[in-house]
């Protein structure tokens, strides 16, 4: 372990970015290094403490199952009674992903590794505001895949351990369409997007190995592969001024077509008709006119590091 990269006082930089990368933070997509794996934290035995030790209700376990029309279902599973050691040895040959959410609250050695590397950028940019980071470390097996989707804040990846392949899609409403955007930012539906591999083409591939980042612009729509390896990242989801106006204004497109049945032509983030927007979106979400539909997480598998998957089910699997 490195004392200089847990050290709150260090000061060198736990990232490996240039100042005119750093100047557009947030604004586009960026790779750059960063050091997290040297303090020691993601070694098999730190990762297997770190689950054994996480707070249950901010863990979760998800395998995905291929439905007879080709898509993929996300379900949920437990991992109840096993050490953690059992959890990661059924991840690495099983298809399994498992986030550990809020290491804000429930990890402040790992939740600083980030907030060093926000520093670190905020030192070359001390124009940029980030707030309201949250952060997830995932741990997934080698043949995991997240399919085509947007996040609703801007994302930064720090990638650690195993390799994957980040496809990165132009932010344009031909990758995802105004209401498509909209339905995501109010919650009517899960962050998955229609897809065509035709789009393919057009994307940005990054093939991520231990020490790479990237952190790309809000709801740019991506997908990942993992390549090989456990797969362990971390993504930090984070506001600046600007995403937020950004959410308040899709989020006001959105209710404006639900509610006043027009068709909104602008996301313009600037000027008086972003700001009354702004404020339309604070009005409507206080409301609860357009109050998001409550995900209900339903258990269907048990993690068991005996399985070729890594799960027995349990009971008849969801949607077969
Ligand atoms: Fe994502």
């Amino acid at each position: 372990m490195s004392p200089d990269v847990m050290s709150p006082d260090a000061k060198s930089s736990i990232i490996d970015i240039s100042k005119e990368d750093a100047e557009k933070f947030s604004l586009t997509s960026l790779r750059f290094k960063h050091r997290f794996a040297e303090s020691g934290l993601f070694e098999d035995d730190a990762l297997a403490e770190l689950i054994e030790t996480y707070p249950g209700h901010l863990m979760t376990v998800y395998t995905t199952t291929q439905q007879p029309d080709g898509s993929y279902l996300w379900r949920y599973g437990s991992i109840s009674g096993l050490t953690g050691e059992q959890v990661l040895e059924a991840i690495q040959h099983g298809h399994l992903w498992l986030n550990l959410q809020h290491i804000e609250d429930a990890a402040p050695r790992h939740a600083a590794l980030v907030q060093r590397a926000f520093g670190d950028i905020a030192n070359l940019n001390p124009g940029l505001r980030t707030f309201r980071h949250n952060t997830g470390i995932l741990i997934s097996s080698p043949d995991m895949s997240v399919l085509y989707h947007c996040d609703i804040p801007p994302i930064a990846l720090w990638h650690i351990r195993g390799r994957k392949r980040l496809w990165l899609y132009p932010d344009t409403d031909e990758f995802l369409s105004p209401e498509n955007r909209e339905r995501v930012v109010l919650r009517e539906q899960e962050e998955e997007v229609p897809y065509s591999p035709s789009f393919d083409q057009h994307a940005k591939v990054f093939d991520l190995e231990a020490g790479d980042a990237v952190a790309w612009k809000q709801q740019a729509p991506h997908r990942v592969d993992n390549l090989d390896g456990l797969n362990v990242s971390i993504t930090t989801s984070y506001y600046t001024p600007e995403a937020q106006r950004f959410y308040g204004v899709v989020f006001a497109n959105g209710a404006m077509r639900r509610l006043l049945g027009v068709t909104p032509t602008s996301r313009n983030t600037t000027g008086v008709a972003a700001m009354a927007k702004c404020a339309f979106a604070a009005g409507i979400k206080y409301s609860g006119l357009l109050k998001s539909r409550e995900r209900v997480l339903q258990t269907s598998f048990q993690v068991d590091p005996r399985e070729e998957l890594g799960y027995v089910e349990l009971g008849a699997p969801q949607g077969a």
